[in-house]
């Protein structure tokens, strides 16, 4: 039988039927009224979409490939996670954001209807990271496993049946990429994929550089790949999250940079789940056009 977490650190809020990761609705307030300068960065995602891996991609680029530089501190030490405050940290990541000097680079996981408006107001970019719904499925599972500030997930059955219907934090996946697909014909929004960075990084990150008209060489470019390869990533305590408090983040539970594979949910989905969720899947995605890679 699982652990019982008699409480979580994350006092969930819902928004909208959304539930979010804010302690109180003050904050979501201050959230709301956040005020974005016309050069920061936002980077998207829903959880367990490749955000880390972008995340390092992003400060690669920002320094010009200095790998030195990017291990200066850990990932969540080095973006503001807008929505959040760490329970080892003395101020909300919000708060810190506005300490921080320009050009800033954000993260969140807030649904395109839930972004601060002056994001929109000052014409912000956005670099937005989709992942395929099943493998993003699993990666949560094992994340809450892992994770203790967010609720046990008890079993991948229970899970599986929450985030079918929304019912996990940053709600519903589907909502969440349709939400931002529509958004980027009216923002400027990089809308990318996990799958086709793991598949082709150099071109995806040539997307990228575009978008930021930012140039480099092929010397950086290389560099920057490795440096973010899933391997090299794992073996670095600035990227795998190993240096926060076990509090936190269990990595003898499950590691943080897991798997890193499009395709894995073949190794947990059972076949009827598997034609409940292609069944499911057709539904709620009924009328997009966006498409996904279940495997590369
Ligand atoms: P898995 O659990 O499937 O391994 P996020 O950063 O949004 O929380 O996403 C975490 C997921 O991205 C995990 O997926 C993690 O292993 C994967 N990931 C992190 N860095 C990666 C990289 N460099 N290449 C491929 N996948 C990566």
């Amino acid at each position: 039988s699982t652990m019982e977490r008699s409480s979580t650190l994350f006092n969930i809020l819902e928004v909208d039927g959304i539930p979010l990761p804010v302690l109180s609705k003050e904050m979501w307030n201050k959230i709301s009224n956040f005020q974005a300068r016309p050069d920061d960065l936002f980077l998207v995602t829903y959880p367990k979409s490749g955000t880390t891996w972008m995340q390092e991609i992003l400060d690669m680029i920002k320094n010009d490939g200095d790998v030195e530089k990017c291990k200066r501190v850990n990932t969540l030490e080095r973006y503001p996670f807008l929505e959040v405050k760490f329970p080892h940290k003395e101020k909300p990541d919000l708060e810190i954001a506005l300490e921080m000097s320009s050009p800033r680079l954000i993260k969140t996981h807030l649904p395109s209807h839930l972004i601060p408006p002056s994001i929109w107001k000052e014409n912000c970019k956005i670099i937005y990271v989709a992942r395929n719904a099943k493998d993003c499925l699993v990666s949560f599972y094992h994340f809450h496993r892992m994770a203790s500030l967010l609720p046990d997930p008890q079993n991948f059955e229970e899970f599986y049946e929450k985030f079918m219907s929304g019912k996990v934090l940053f709600g519903s996946w589907f909502d969440h990429v349709k939400g931002w697909w529509a958004a980027k014909d009216t923002h400027q929004i990089l809308y990318l994929f996990y799958e086709d960075i793991k598949k082709d990084p150099k071109r995806e990150i040539e997307k990228i550089l575009k978008f930021l008209e930012k140039d480099i060489s092929e010397e950086i470019l290389n560099k920057i790949i490795y440096h973010t390869s899933f391997d090299v990533m794992k073996q670095n305590p600035m990227t795998n999250y190993t240096t926060l408090p076990t509090s936190i983040m269990d990595h003898s539970i499950s590691p943080f940079m897991r798997k890193g594979m499009p395709g894995d949910w073949k190794n947990y989905f059972t076949v009827a789940q598997n034609e409940e969720f292609d069944k499911d899947y057709q539904k709620k995605m009924t009328g997009s056009t966006l498409t996904f890679r279940t495997e590369i």
